[in-house]
């Protein structure tokens, strides 16, 4: 299989979703990624005996957040659309179950390629190969619905003016949408690089972070809607069954807010 170097970083989040399943089931559990074992044995066998539980339960978390955000989105509305830039193997429309929405993952055709041939497509999913970058994708969107983007662990690796050009297109493209999307602050992004080259991904570098929510949605012209850190629920559902150090970093970084998740109402 051909994939790019941030490509291959998929494995990663993925084999967190796996090792919360199997570890702590209570707090996130996803049986489509525990489906896919395999596949992360045989592509990136390493992540989890290199990742500190810490690092396995940073990215955990990212999910167990931003399902909550997805699931209060579409309850909102009788019908809307869930749109996953670089998707990769993410598994969130198995995991939510969420009838009302439309749900689109946009990721590299050859990612694309490898998720339909290993994870098929739910009946309200549709699977585009192209760059996310490229707005041709915006046709297969029914842009008159209520529309909320989710980037996870992607925006970290391309340059800001990507990022903000990324914004304004949508906010061009769609009357009705909102943003989600995880980073970190400039601290965070140096412990995400450490960590990526750990687990074996040498050249796939993280540029792009945000030290303050609400001066990047000044600067994005955009609303901020919320900015949430990871772990305020963990360290509460799973309390001393996580480790001394993990506990104690989770609590560091939330404190900090070296890592959160930025939701923003594109529409203003
Ligand atoms: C760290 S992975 C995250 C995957 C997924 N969001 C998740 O949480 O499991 C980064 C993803 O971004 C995708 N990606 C990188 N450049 C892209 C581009 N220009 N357009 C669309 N997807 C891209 C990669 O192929 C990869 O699947």
């Amino acid at each position: 299989m051909n994939l790019s170097a941030v490509s291959k970083t998929l494995f990663i989040p993925l084999s967190a979703r796996i090792f919360a399943s199997k570890n702590f089931p209570e707090y996130f559990y996803d049986e489509k990624a525990l489906s896919l074992e395999k596949i992360v044995q045989t592509n990136c066998e390493s992540v989890q005996e290199k990742s500190s539980e810490y690092a396995l339960m940073a990215s955990a978390a990212r999910y167990y957040n931003m399902d909550d955000i997805v699931r209060k989105f579409c309850a909102k509305y009788p019908k809307c659309n869930v749109v996953y830039l670089g998707a990769g193997l993410e598994t969130a429309c198995f995991r939510l179950k969420i009838t009302n929405a439309s749900f689109c993952e946009i990721d590299l055709r050859e990612v694309i390629e490898l998720r339909r041939r290993v994870l098929g497509e739910c009946a309200n999913e549709a699977l585009v190969g192209c760059d996310m970058f490229d707005m041709a994708w915006v046709r297969r969107i029914n842009e008159s619905l209520p529309t909320l983007f989710v980037a996870c662990g992607v925006f970290q690796y391309f340059k800001r003016d990507q990022v903000l050009n990324l914004i304004r297109e949508l906010k061009n493209a769609f009357k009705n949408a909102e943003l989600m999307f995880d980073a970190t602050n400039e601290a965070g992004l140096k412990y995400a690089n450490k960590y990526v080259k750990s687990v074996g991904n040498d050249e796939a570098i993280m540029r792009f972070c945000v030290e303050d929510g609400y001066k990047f949605a000044l600067e994005a012209g955009v609303n901020l809607i919320e900015e949430r850190v990871f772990f305020a629920d963990v360290r509460k559902i799973l309390a001393k069954r996580l480790k001394f150090a993990t506990r104690l970093i989770m609590k560091f970084v939330d404190f900090t807010k070296r890592a959160k998740i930025l939701h923003f109402d594109l529409k203003c």
